[in-house]
């Protein structure tokens, strides 16, 4: 199987390409525009695997997207690249509506185009182009907006509600690929999935950020109150996740993915303080600027502060998961606490990846998202 991956080179892009091309089970054309967030680094040893393919193009270029169907002809698409940050769609909503919105109409205008001209070309199969293609849509639990603390968690059929111009172009796309296939028949699935966790994450999201920011001695600054409520997945969970869908999914229809774990951010900060307290006791002269005397769980926990809350922050996001499991027998193998431990070890490790992530740009993003609140 050949499949077309875009945004391979994100974060849980790349996590779906080592997983795939680690475990031989496909073969990948990766299409990315390697914004700010697309980083090849995070895809260590494949330019020379034949099996592998990268093709540096942005979705919204319909010439360039055109040809790299032409040139591979892959027998799916799973789609992942976008803007993927709520603050940045706040401070700058339109390149979430040409990259989320109209990027991915125009992808699925060229995928219908090739889909259609399947029908005119031998297949040794024999099957029908519904079955020789699929266009996977990766989506996210925030399109269903803020659910209350007493509410059940969202299901397939959770009505869409979504609160940041993120969350309104994700869903704007969800029902664009939706109509795609009412109207043209065109074969779908789509994911919506809870907040992801795990190596090669852009450090502008909350659990790389509070890793990062502790290890050096900098401020944590949590949003409000920092009570409101995220349902926490490992990457690599969610990657086997969206393998699983694409194969065994049922076309047209639609899947929740989440990790059972839900977790307010001011919970989320203080494990983070603690993990690394146990794996990297804070350094004698930090410690002297945070004026205590020794080394406790508390170090770490009292560079947290407490920020302006982001604008229309959702309380709490929350997935049900039942029929992913039901029906496809996916499962989570991390709990949080297995999976955070591992993520802390990774930052930890990786400091040649995080100085480099850490451009020019990134600082800069620093500045502006964090300069007012
Ligand atoms: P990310 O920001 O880490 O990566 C996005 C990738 O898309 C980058 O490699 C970037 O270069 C690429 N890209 C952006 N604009 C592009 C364009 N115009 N053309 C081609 N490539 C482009 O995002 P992520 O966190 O890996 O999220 C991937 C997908 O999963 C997104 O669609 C996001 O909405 C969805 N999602 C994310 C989460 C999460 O917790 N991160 C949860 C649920 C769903
Ligand atoms: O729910 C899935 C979504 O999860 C994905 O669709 C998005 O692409 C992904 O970015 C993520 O969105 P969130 O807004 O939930 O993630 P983020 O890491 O930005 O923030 C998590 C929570 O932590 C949120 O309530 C805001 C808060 N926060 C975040 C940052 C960066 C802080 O309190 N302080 C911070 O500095």
């Amino acid at each position: 199987m050949k499949i077309l991956i875009t945004g391979g080179a994100g974060f849980i892009g790349s996590a779906l390409v080592r997983f795939l091309m680690g475990s031989q089970l496909a073969r990948v054309v990766n299409v990315d525009a390697l914004t700010y967030a697309g980083n090849l680094e995070a895809l260590p040893g494949l330019d020379d695997d034949p099996g592998y393919h990268f093709e540096h193009v942005d979705i919204g270029d319909r010439a360039a997207v055109e040809r790299v169907f032409r040139v591979h002809k892959p027998d799916a698409v799973m789609h992942l690249a976008a803007e993927s940050h709520v603050d940045r769609s706040i401070l700058g909503p339109e390149a979430f509506v040409q990259t989320n919105v109209v990027g991915t109409q125009n992808l699925l205008e060229v995928a219908r185009e090739y889909w259609q001209g399947l029908a005119d070309q031998p297949d040794q199969r024999q099957q029908s182009p519904r079955e020789r293609f699929r266009f996977h849509h990766i989506s996210t639990d925030e399109v269903f907006g803020d659910l209350p603390l007493d509410a059940p968690a969202f299901t397939e059929t959770t009505p869409y509600a979504p609160s940041s111009p993120y969350a309104a172009s994700k869903a704007a796309s969800d029902h664009l690929v939706r109509a795609w296939h009412r109207t043209y028949g065109l074969p779908v699935v789509i994911t919506n999935c809870s907040n992801n966790y795990g190596p090669y994450q852009f450090p502008e999201k909350l659990i790389p950020l509070m890793i990062l920011n502790a290890a050096a001695g900098k401020p944590l600054p949590v949003y409000g109150d920092g009570g409101q409520i995220r349902d926490w997945l490992h990457v690599e969970d969610h990657a086997k996740a969206l393998w699983t869908v694409l194969q065994h999914g049922e076309v047209g229809e639609t899947y929740n993915i989440g990790g059972d774990a839900e977790r307010t951010n001011l919970d989320v900060v203080h494990t983070i303080c603690d993990l690394l307290t146990e794996l990297r006791p804070m350094a004698e002269d930090v410690r002297r600027q945070t004026n205590l005397e020794t080394n406790t769980p508390t170090h770490y926990r009292n560079l947290i502060q407490s920020v302006t809350d982001r604008p229309g922050h959702d309380r709490r996001y929350a997935i049900d998961s039942r029929r992913i499991q039901r029906e496809l027998g996916w499962r989570p193998r991390h709990t949080f606490e297995s999976g955070l431990r591992k993520t802390v070890q990774w930052y930890l490790e990786h400091t040649e990846w995080v100085n480099r992530v850490q451009s020019g740009e990134y600082r800069q993003w620093l500045e502006q998202n964090y300069a007012s609140r």
